[in-house]
């Protein structure tokens, strides 16, 4: 039976609901209590002394490096295979992204091939957690330390994923995270700064201390569109909404589709700093209660996904240390030519998508040739959706003649 299902999805339940808008009707949504809680919370979460609420991942990031006082033009070890907002914070504090190796197995750095990008002028490494993973952070760790190099992580994609019992996040000096829709943890938009040390934190804190509140009137509207954002990637508001014109659009005009997924990188400059408002601080403490158990319906998705692939020719399904444990933001596989797959999918109802992270450099084969797809993986799903993706992404592959 024919099934559509949405790229991402963004996970409220009723009482979610019924928290904004009491705190749109109740006047709380600028400011109140929530906001002090939600960053305790979640430092209490990730075992970590520090954590400051901000309005982005990439404004996390960049108040991170502006804290740690690097000489202009300092030289920072970033993964190759990045999200773009992490090479302009970097810029945007004033410092060189440097590039380095990732694996294609598991997307993140490739702790063997570090030290082809260490020159003199490095000052720092930074790691992303592709995916929903950790990545291979024994490796990267001692490699840093061997170095002398400060490690600052973005976990945004693995927020809860763990690797021997520690939160991805939770390994470095200091690390982000990004509250976005699609995040497995969301606040309408929206970043943490989280670190072990005090003097990164009231660093952090005295450059959000410096901002305006948002208005009441700017939080309605944000939360407004998040609402619909959210009724548009219900399974009913999906098919009855948005997927229409997507199949067509994928049919005909497949640039324009993805057109509509892309950011304005402009509109987002990692400076524009606000404060995290109390209303969105309100929704980050529910999803924090309902995040392992989201967490653990996308691994049991992701199982039953990553089972139903494994006898499919010509498709790299992904690898990661047994004792890591993943909350699968997205299950990213490698197929010959991504971009033919993932049209192919949409066919069939099935969304996926091809180019959220960008190549930036050492461009490898599976780089080159665009391999990397990432097939939906949410707590939106039922496991008939599970199935369903298997299915789909089977028989394209065989019309593909993979
Ligand atoms: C790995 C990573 N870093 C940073 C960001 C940027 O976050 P934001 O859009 O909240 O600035 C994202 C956003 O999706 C991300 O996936």
């Amino acid at each position: 039976m024919f099934r559509t299902i949405p790229r991402h999805n963004i996970n409220l339940s009723k009482e979610e609901i019924a928290l904004i808008v009491s705190k749109i009707l109740d006047g709380s949504a600028p400011s109140g209590n929530d906001l002090a809680a939600f960053e305790d919370e979640m430092a209490v979460y990730q075992g970590l002394p520090f954590v400051a609420a901000v309005n982005s991942g990439r404004a996390a990031l960049y108040l991170i490096l502006k804290a740690m006082n690097f000489s202009l033009g300092s030289e920072i070890l970033v993964p190759a295979y990045s999200f773009y907002s992490v090479v302009e914070s970097v810029k945007a504090a004033g410092l060189s992204p440097v590039f380095a190796p990732c694996h294609p197995r598991h997307y993140a750095l490739d702790p063997s091939r570090l030290d082809s990008a260490l020159t003199k002028n490095t000052v720092a490494l930074i790691v992303e957690h592709p995916f929903g993973q950790t990545a291979p952070m024994d490796d990267i760790m001692d490699w840093s330390q061997g170095h002398g190099l400060p490690v600052i992580e973005d976990a945004s994609q693995s927020i809860g994923a763990s690797l021997n019992g520690k939160k991805a996040g939770s390994f470095g000096l200091a690390s982000c995270m990004s509250l976005v829709h699609g995040k497995n943890l969301m606040t309408f938009g929206g970043g943490l700064v989280l670190t072990k040390e005090e003097k990164i934190y009231r660093e952090v804190l005295q450059q959000i201390v410096k901002t305006r509140p948002i208005e009441a009137g700017k939080i309605r509207k944000e939360a407004l569109s998040g609402l619909v954002n959210w009724a548009l990637t219900t399974r009913i508001g999906y098919q009855f909404g948005p997927f229409a014109p997507f199949f067509l659009l994928n049919l005909f005009d497949r640039k324009r589709l993805e057109a509509f997924f892309e950011e304005a990188h402009s509109l987002y400059d990692p400076k524009a700093l606000k404060p995290l408002s109390n209303l969105q601080a309100g929704l980050g403490r529910e999803q924090l209660k309902r995040l392992d158990e989201r967490n653990s319906k996308r691994r049991t998705l992701a199982e039953q996904i990553i089972h139903g692939l494994s006898d499919t020719n010509a498709l790299s399904l992904p690898e990661y240390p047994p004792n890591s444990i993943g909350t699968w933001n997205a299950l990213a596989v490698r197929v010959p030519s991504s971009l033919t797959v993932q049209r192919e999918c949409l066919r069939y109802g099935v969304d996926t998508r091809a180019d959220y992270m960008t190549g930036f450099a050492y461009q490898d084969e599976w780089l080159r040739h665009g391999e990397v797809l990432y097939l939906p993986c949410h707590p939106g799903m039922s496991f008939a959706d599970a199935d369903y993706v298997v299915e789909t992404v089977k028989k394209v592959m065989r019309k593909l003649a993979y």
